[in-house]
């Protein structure tokens, strides 16, 4: 299977590669490289003598290249696959299009690809003759990893999700603002810090000052998030929600095939000061009162990487952070127990890596399912 990739050398096609790469995803497949900038330049050696094609980086926007290949993935972007993908399906091309970017995650004739959660649906679509899988947005994908045994059982009546999410979430460059913050926060009162007998108020006025000044770095996020938070992920809606809000319950229903008969899901979003691990403090409301134990073991018989990590301390402090999760495919989930409000109601946290079940993972693995 020829099997093009564009978008290869960002964040998410990086991890995407490496994943590739570990699973060893190129020995089944004949990977041609795309490039928007650098076409003609040597393609990277992945892992065996390939055509002579595919020694070479080919133009990611020359729809005749990119309609000899089978199935392109992208983590190009929004912009790109806008630009390219009308032309290539009006071109006649009929392969499979795997993408990461947003654009066409709520077209009818896309399915959003999470398949621990979603397998029926995609494979439905596939024998319906669909052609476009789409990446989730990163935090419906972690939530459903955390909580699909509910949703399979259909015992979900509602969830807001209360997000944290990391700074990988708005990009690379975002991550490295976010360090440059910490950093300037921190030589700010590096005197202070470095004398004992100083008085912490100082310290907090001349950080609070410092956060507040346009010498603290916030080129790419606009106002602090190192030493603040960011309560608004994305633009802005009529109906009050920023867009992050909104493709909650949109994308949600839209993976589990319920849009008919949507459950409603609706939160806040908010940015923090993690790097790459998306955090949700979640409230359900349950069809039904069922014992914890039960709500337990629902949720760890879901798939193979959700963790249950038991409502203690220690437990929790070690095992629920963005700290412990990062880089790896792990999705804990703990903090469950009932909610004061009644027996239905339950709270749960989850943490999960943004850029891997969060974006690249479930792209790599629908590619598998193709290859089946
Ligand atoms: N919209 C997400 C965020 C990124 O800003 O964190 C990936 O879906």
């Amino acid at each position: 299977m020829k099997v093009g990739l564009v978008g290869w050398r960002g964040m998410v096609g990086s991890v995407l590669m490496q994943r590739m790469q570990e699973e060893k995803d190129f020995d089944l497949i004949e990977p041609v490289f795309f490039t928007t900038s650098q076409a003609g330049q040597d393609a990277p050696i992945i892992s065996k003598a390939t055509p002579a094609q595919e020694t070479k980086l080919q133009d990611a926007t020359d729809i005749s290249i990119l309609s000899t290949m089978d199935v392109i993935i992208t983590c190009q972007g929004g912009d790109y696959t806008k630009a390219v993908f009308p032309k290539l399906r009006e071109s006649g091309w009929d392969g499979y299009w795997i993408d990461a970017a947003s654009s066409l995650r709520m077209a009818d004739d896309a399915v959003i690809v999470l398949d621990p959660v979603n397998q029926d649906v995609i494979k439905r679509a596939l024998d319906a003759g669909t052609k476009n899988y789409v990446g989730g947005n990163c935090t419906v994908s972690l939530m459903l990893m955390a909580i699909g045994g509910l949703f399979e059982k259909d015992l979900v009546d509602w969830v807001s999700p209360m997000t944290y999410q990391a700074a990988s979430g708005s990009g690379a460059k975002h991550m490295r603002e976010l360090i440059a913050q910490m950093g300037a926060v921190r030589d700010n009162v590096e005197d202070l810090l470095n004398d004992p007998a100083s008085a912490i108020l100082d310290i907090d006025k001349k950080t609070a000052e410092f956060i507040r000044s346009n010498d603290y770095p916030k080129d790419q996020f606009g106002v602090p998030l190192a030493g603040s938070l960011i309560p608004y992920i994305d633009t802005q809606l009529e109906s009050g929600q920023s867009r992050e809000e909104w493709k909650a319950e949109a994308e949600t229903n839209k993976i589990l095939g319920t849009s008919e008969n949507a459950t409603p899901i609706d939160g806040i979003c908010v940015r923090v000061g993690a790097m790459r691990c998306h955090s949700q403090a979640l409230t359900i409301k349950l069809k039904k009162d069922l014992p914890v134990e039960e709500i337990e073991s629902i949720l760890a018989a879901h798939n193979d990487w959700v963790k249950v990590i038991p409502n203690d301390r220690d437990a929790t402090m070690e095992e629920l952070t963005p700290a412990k999760v990062t880089g790896t495919l792990s999705i804990p989930v703990g903090r469950i127990r009932k909610l004061s409000m009644g027996p239905e109601y339950i709270s749960a946290f989850t943490v999960g890596d943004q850029l891997l079940w969060g974006a690249a993972e479930p792209l790599r693995r629908m590619l598998r399912i193709l290859l089946e």
